[in-house]
């Protein structure tokens, strides 16, 4: 531990609870899914189809590394070709500043390639986006060649409105074709984009206008997810607002006009908000792209940490585009042609990389689903997938708990014969769900690729290849081409063969985060300090005597919310922002079916009551600060909390008070007041 600290230097031993069994906690649950051995029969067309074809090819990419990713990035275009020693990285802090390069002196851009390549391949009449509206009966097709256009449309418009290659767009769009068209149109002219969950509130909206000062927005009137619709251009406007006492002030908004809230029940601000329909039409269909260097940024995504305000994530142009269409060909064996789908929203990385940008490279379908996929019942999802004959089905662990609660009459009441693949991602999959994706979800004969990535890792790193090995259900399996990972233990002395320890990456990836937006030492604090010479992914995992990697989940103070990563950090601020709170603590707990739940310990200021209106009013305030997702699902009201001599929250103690597991609460005899465990222990449920 001592080592830790002293390489940390700073707060990360602190937040890293590596004393701390937050890593025992989950291994619990993977230790008991050792066993089972499911071999899901599949005929990779990319020609992987064996333990051995891997092997091969995965011990290429790790000896040559530079080598391998040229050979990959020869089938896309480039204005100019990268020079000969493309590739380095530095993830040691002793040796200088952290940095990685891949495709040094080559120029291209990712719109020509998801679009324009196809057109001239010939794909141009070929659908790009299947979109599906929320309710039954509303879709919408698009061709390769229409998603050119009005990407060219929209560039030109932003083009327009004085948008520079270099300069950020903020979009806060429902699930609509628009939105990654926007995005496509942002990358053709250079300029990165800001993608904003419409799920995220004003004041979070705010705060990634204000973080890349993005003068100009795109969002809608607002979207339809499920029985109520969305007032996103209402929170735009208070989010617009908040900027402005903050000195910040957008230019001018993009305003798409969505069915679900029409153009009369918004307000619009003259010579600041202009209709989508009104100016894009008005645009040329051509726009020359931009070429860029492949070091540069194709744009940033917020996202939560264990401390502190969200962090702008930025991925770069020629790695990124690579890895995206690389693992998205060989991980779901996606061919020109397919239909896919992934469910996730472009809100999030997995909308970027797996539902854009590399389903776009590779040539496919790529179905869009505005609504929730309970809507109006729980059989909605496989009726898509009947609907569109979809061959990958990429989703997330909480959704399938979610469907096997309401049992599998709704899944078997829908023709799932073009399914071939399924895959997961977003925390990990318990066995049992697992099971019942496999066998009800996919006829027990598609494969399950249990893919682990992060934000920052802009694509899957560790995944099963269909078809290639036996699976393990809740096992991620093996590293993807080019990826090198080890375990470390509390030392970060690296562990050899099977064992249980600290995920960390040796070595760069195309798609390695490249900086955090604005904060260049953060992004070396967050990631490569916590142990010298590695990237630090914040995950826990053990790996079996096949070498396969079994994700136990996040060692530091993330909570992992259906997939969504909240900072408890950040719920922390917002709960203590309320005049009557004095201090909070926040910890995950195991929930059914949102994976972890957020349970917030409250301290209240002396005579304040402790009513149930004011723990309404807490979760709103948190809503409003946050999003809805990140509400904590159980408050406690909390006499005191667990503190060391030094001030610091004793969170293993929370988080086993929260999981009902107080017999293993472990030494508290360096707390400074031990009576506090029995007072919250009293209090609970209360
Ligand atoms: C965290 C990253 C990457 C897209 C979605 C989430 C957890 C992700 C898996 C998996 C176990 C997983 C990790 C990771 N996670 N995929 N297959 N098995 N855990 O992206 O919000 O950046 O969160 O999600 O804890 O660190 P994110």
């Amino acid at each position: 531990m001592e080592r830790v600290r002293v390489l940390a230097g700073h707060l990360t031993a602190d937040c890293l609870d590596i004393n701390e069994p937050s890593i025992s906690r989950i291994s619990t649950n993977a230790a008991s899914s050792q066993g089972n051995t499911v071999d899901a029969r599949y005929h990779a067309r990319t020609g992987i189809n064996s333990r051995g074809d891997y092997e091969k090819m995965y011990k290429r990419s790790i000896q040559d590394p530079a080598g391998f990713w040229q050979e990959q990035a020869q089938a896309f275009t480039w204005q100019r070709k990268w020079e000969q020693k493309h590739m380095d990285f530095n993830f040691d802090r002793w040796k200088g500043e952290i940095g990685i390069e891949f495709f040094k002196g080559g120029t291209t851009n990712m719109s020509y390639n998801c679009l324009d390549r196809n057109v001239k391949e010939g794909r141009g009449s070929q659908i790009c986006f299947l979109w599906e509206g929320n309710d039954v009966g509303t879709d919408r097709r698009m061709t390769y060649q229409q998603v050119l256009d009005e990407t060219c449309r929209v560039a030109n418009w932003l083009k327009q409105e004085g948008v520079r290659k270099g300069d950020c767009v903020a979009i806060y769009m429902p699930l609509v074709c628009e939105l990654p068209i926007a995005m496509l149109a942002c990358a053709r002219i250079g300029a990165l984009h800001s993608v904003v969950f419409g799920g995220f509130s004003a004041e979070a909206l705010a705060s990634r206008i204000e973080g890349c000062r993005s003068k100009v927005l795109v969002t809608a009137t607002g979207g339809a997810r499920g029985k109520k619709p969305i007032e996103l251009k209402k929170i735009a406007d208070a989010a617009m607002d908040i900027s402005k006492k903050n000195g910040f002030q957008v230019k001018s908004v993009l305003l798409y006009e969505h069915p679900a809230m029409p153009k009369s029940k918004v307000s619009s601000q003259q010579g600041r908000d202009v209709w989508y329909h009104e100016v894009i039409p008005k645009q040329s269909s051509s726009c020359a792209v931009e070429w860029l260097d492949a070091e540069a940024p194709l744009f940033l995504l917020y996202t939560s940490g264990s401390t502190g305000k969200p962090k702008g994530v930025v991925h770069t142009t020629g790695g990124y585009m690579v890895m995206a269409a690389v693992s998205t060909k060989y991980v779901f064996d996606l061919q020109p042609g397919d239909v896919y789908w992934c469910t996730a929203d472009c809100g999030w990385i997995t909308g970027h990389t797996y539902l854009t940008y590399g389903p776009l490279l590779n040539g496919a379908t790529s179905v869009v689903y505005e609504g929730v996929p309970t809507h109006p019942d729980p059989s909605r999802i496989w009726q898509i997938v009947e609907k569109y004959k979809v061959r990958q089905l990429y989703t997330a662990p909480t959704l399938i708990r979610t469907l096997e609660s309401h049992g599998d009459e709704f899944v078997t009441r829908h023709n799932r014969s073009s399914l071939k693949i399924l895959g997961t991602v977003g925390e990990p999959i318990n066995p049992r769900a697992w099971e019942w994706f496999y066998k009800v979800g996919g006829e027990g004969r598609c494969p399950i690729v249990d893919t682990w990535w992060q934000t920052e890792t802009g694509g899957i790193l560790i995944t099963p290849l269909p078809g290639a090995w036996a699976l393990k259900p809740g096992s991620a399996t093996l590293p993807f081409f080019g990826v090198h990972p080890v375990l470390v233990d509390d030392k970060g002395r690296e562990i050899d063969g099977s064992g249980e320890g600290i995920l960390c990456m040796k070595t760069a990836w195309p798609s390695t985060i490249r900086t955090i937006y604005g904060d260049h030492k953060r992004m070396e604090e967050t990631y490569f300090s916590t142990f010298n010479g590695y990237y630090f992914t914040g995950d826990g995992s053990r790996r079996d005597d096949q070498g396969f990697y079994w994700i136990t989940g996040r060692v530091d103070d993330v909570i992992n919310v259906s997939g969504h990563r909240v900072g408890t950090a950040e719920v922390e601020s917002a709960l203590q922002s309320h005049e009557q709170v004095i201090e909070a603590a926040v910890v995950g707990y195991d929930h059914n079916i949102k994976g972890q739940g957020i349970y917030a310990y409250v301290g209240l200021h002396e005579g304040v009551e402790r009513s149930a209106q004011l723990k309404k009013e807490l979760k709103a305030l948190v809503r409003r600060e946050i999003g809805a997702f990140a509400a904590p699902d159980v408050l406690h009201w909390a006499p005191g909390l667990p503190k060391t001599r030094s001030g610091k929250i004793m969170r293993r103690v929370l988080r086993k008070i929260a999981t009902k597991e107080e017999s293993q609460l472990g030494d508290t005899s360096t707390l400074a007041d031990p009576s506090v465990v029995d007072k919250l222990l009293e209090t609970r449920g209360q």
